[in-house]
């Protein structure tokens, strides 16, 4: 379904054919092929493919390690705890096996060497549970049917082809797809959308979850499942900051939960978002605007501030709605969250000839850097080029300068960003 929307090689920018999910760039020689039923459009496709597998064996040893502490807690513990540990240990084996399995399948091996990742699992296993496994409750808020029912009530006309960035597990990308020509869920994390591509294809998938406050049952196995999509939906997994798409390709783009935790540079984000648009497409935002905890005070937005730098960017927004919700609340947990949701629709201005920004790693020192054609011209400068191999961030490099050149700590990493955007100002084309 890639084939249907102008999609350009996420390494240098050329615009790329993608056939049965398989890709090769004329331009620059890079290839990608899908992980199992889900579309990959990295921009380094096999050091994104280890970064994906160290983070599922790290993830895999993790949980491991946890039920073997159960079962030795269940030995020595007292007895009367016994039967829950079981219950316990139990469910975190068939969570390992299940999982390895699965994504053994989709070609995620797990491996033994190690290095820098940046795909963890744990933080969307929640969301992929409340997408797709969690029933409509009676005590409880159907978190998915309220953040829908929001985002239409911004919604007016057709929505077009549509992106939605930062998808997770798609549900809200799934709920939308019914009313939309075409809709891309993107993320960068390949595991919730291999568990929603997986549902889309009619598979009843096990999914356990293990509450840290359990209402009751230690571990909970749920069976996740649902119809078939109506439409044209399709999962990639992709860089939303440096989307994989021409110019002006879609009529309608979504950020759900987005716009705080990812960009960090929102005004950038901006920029992305006009470029992805047609004149007159529309850019939906949900979400809370809670930041990370390293984010600068400048960066931390307010929603007023929100409205104000997208007008400037050149949208026209309309009036946003705030509605206090209940967030991550498992049904078989004593614990959860209640957030203020806010949503807006905006529309881009109709002036044409949106510029694509910058790559976001250029701004960011925990970005991993793809290769491109730098041409130092100082040993200095070669040393830093050749650490350049897709997976390294300015971070890493640095810190791997100084461990091995005995470069000084101090500024290691500020040095370094600053050749590396020398660099890429003077790559060759
Ligand atoms: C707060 S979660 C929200 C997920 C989903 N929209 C939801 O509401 O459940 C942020 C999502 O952004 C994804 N993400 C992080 N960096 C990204 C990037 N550079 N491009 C695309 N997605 C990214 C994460 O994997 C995660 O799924």
């Amino acid at each position: 379904m890639l084939d249907e929307v102008p999609v350009v090689c996420p390494g240098c920018y050329a615009s790329l054919v993608v056939e049965a999910e398989v890709w090769a760039c004329a331009s620059c020689g890079r290839a990608g092929q899908p992980l199992g039923p889900l579309a990959t459009l990295y921009a380094e496709p096999a050091a994104e493919h280890a970064s994906i597998e160290v983070g599922a064996t790290r993830h895999l040893r993790r949980a491991t390690e946890t039920a073997d502490g159960v079962q030795r807690q269940r030995a020595s513990g007292p007895a009367v705890s016994r039967a829950r540990l079981e219950v316990l240990g139990e469910g975190l084996r068939r969570y390992v096996a299940g999982l390895g399995q699965r994504w053994q399948a989709a070609g995620i091996a797990l491996r033994s060497d190690g290095g820098p990742t940046r795909h963890d699992p744990r933080p969307t296993e929640s969301q992929t549970l409340r997408d797709w496994a969690w029933p409509a409750h009676a005590t409880w808020s159907n978190e998915n049917q309220q953040a829908h029912a929001q985002l239409m009530e911004h919604v007016h006309g057709d929505l077009g082809r549509v992106l939605v960035l930062g998808a997770g597990a798609a549900r809200l990308a799934y709920d939308l797809h019914a009313d939309a020509k075409l809709t891309v869920a993107l993320d960068l994390s390949p595991f919730p959308l291999l568990a929603a591509s997986s549902i889309w294809r009619g598979e009843t998938l096990e999914m356990w979850e293990f509450p840290p406050v359990p209402l009751d049952e230690p571990a909970c196995r749920w069976q996740a499942c649902a119809p078939p999509p109506s439409g044209r939906l399709v999962a990639l997994a992709a860089d939303g900051l440096d989307p994989p798409f021409e110019a002006e390709s879609f009529d309608t783009v979504v950020t759900p939960w987005f716009i705080d935790q990812i960009p960090r540079d929102l005004p950038r984000l901006l920029q992305v978002l006009r470029y992805l648009l047609v004149p007159g497409g529309r850019w939906l935002n949900l979400g809370p605007l809670i930041y990370p905890a390293d984010s600068a005070m400048a960066a931390r937005h307010s929603l007023a501030e929100v409205v104000q730098l997208a007008q400037t960017a050149g949208f026209d927004v309309g009036a946003p709605s705030s509605v206090r919700v209940e967030y991550l609340c498992s049904p078989v947990s004593t614990q959860g969250r209640v957030e203020v949701v806010h949503a807006f629709g905006a529309r881009r201005d109709d002036r044409g000839g949106a510029e694509r920004p910058p790559p976001a790693w250029l701004g960011r020192p925990d970005l991993p850097i793809p290769r491109f054609g730098a041409k130092p011209d100082h040993p200095v400068k070669a040393l830093v080029a050749d650490a350049i191999d897709g997976r390294r961030s300015v971070r890493d490099i640095a810190e791997h300068l100084v461990r091995t050149h005995g470069m000084p700590p101090d500024d290691a990493a500020t040095g370094v960003q600053l050749t590396i955007a020398d660099l890429y100002a003077r790559r060759s084309p």
